[in-house]
């Protein structure tokens, strides 16, 4: 059996389009164009990357950005960051506040998250969002941008969460310890998995929803999984292939040509989790503006 694939790119472009669509809506009723503040400190080439294509989106989906750009050298201190979030914090003209992670090492990164207003943490990485998460009968302002993307890749789907076992590789704030948390409150039976797991391997195979967070090229082979599971794979693992002129190719934590032929859907990397977590940032920042109006 060869899986279907779950096509994140087509999923997140509508994302984007439902974004879109709303933005003009709100305009068109004379309301304010939502905006998203990002803080990029250091000169960290990824981060670069990954905060100009944050900003292109919002510029196609009629988010205001540009004019909330900042940019703080790699010796910025912790002051100087920390009076930057106080004044997006108080820019009423400001919806959402990203600081993109990793910050340098210098720099205190639970009290910078925890200075954002929870209200405008369109990344969901406050300590009161996470806990609320956590919490039954609480939710929170945000879901962090990828753990929520996969979410929605699952529904688009069609999976059923309830009383399915799900088992989540990687512990990390941003992923696995949120994504784990949202599968729980889906009714899921969830297990989270890490570097002191016995039996890994096992354990992989009891899952019917399968999140790979680990940062480790291919680590989940074939023989690991369930048929017919559904498999996320949030890995994006750079790796050199010789054949290619560029020397090298992303992969995921999933070894994709054994698991494509056990699992019952999978994402590929690239073109899987990763579309998603920008268009869910997008979407966050929406909610953000509109929640300021009622
Ligand atoms: N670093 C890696 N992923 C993320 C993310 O989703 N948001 C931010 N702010 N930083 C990150």
């Amino acid at each position: 059996m060869t899986a279907q694939l779950i096509d994140g790119v087509a999923i997140a472009a509508k994302v984007r389009g439902e974004v879109a669509q709303r933005v003009a809506e709100r305009i068109a009723a004379g309301k304010s164009r939502p905006g998203l503040a990002t803080v990029l400190v250091g000169e960290d080439p990824a981060s670069q990357v990954y905060v100009s294509n944050k900003r292109k989106a919002c510029a196609e989906a009629g988010i205001e950005a540009e004019p909330f750009a900042h940019k703080l050298p790699a010796t910025a201190t912790q002051a100087e960051v920390d009076d930057l979030v106080t004044r997006l914090n108080a820019n009423p003209a400001v919806n959402g506040i990203l600081v993109q992670l990793p910050l340098p090492k210098h720099l205190d990164e639970e009290r910078v998250l925890s200075a954002i207003d929870v209200t405008k943490d369109v990344d969901g990485f406050h300590p009161l969002n996470i806990g609320r998460l956590a919490m039954k009968g609480r939710d929170p302002w945000f879901i962090p941008c990828t753990p929520a993307g996969c979410i929605r890749l699952l529904e688009e789907t069609g999976v059923k969460f309830s009383g399915a076992n799900a088992v989540v590789l990687g512990r990390s704030n941003i992923v696995g310890l949120p994504m784990a948390m949202l599968l729980q409150r889906r009714d899921c039976t969830v297990t989270i998995c890490h570097s002191r797991t016995r039996d890994l391997p096992a354990v992989v195979r009891s899952a019917d929803i399968l999140i790979a967070a680990v940062g480790r090229p291919e680590m989940v082979r074939g023989d690991w999984v369930k048929p017919g599971a559904v498999v996320i794979d949030v890995g994006i693992n750079r790796i050199a292939d010789a054949t290619r002129k560029s020397g090298s190719r992303l992969v995921g934590d999933v070894c994709f040509p054994e698991v494509v032929e056990v699992a019952g859907a999978v994402t590929p990397v690239p073109g899987g989790v990763g579309p998603m977590t920008i268009a869910m940032l997008l979407q966050n920042t929406l909610t953000a503006a509109e929640r300021g109006e009622s």
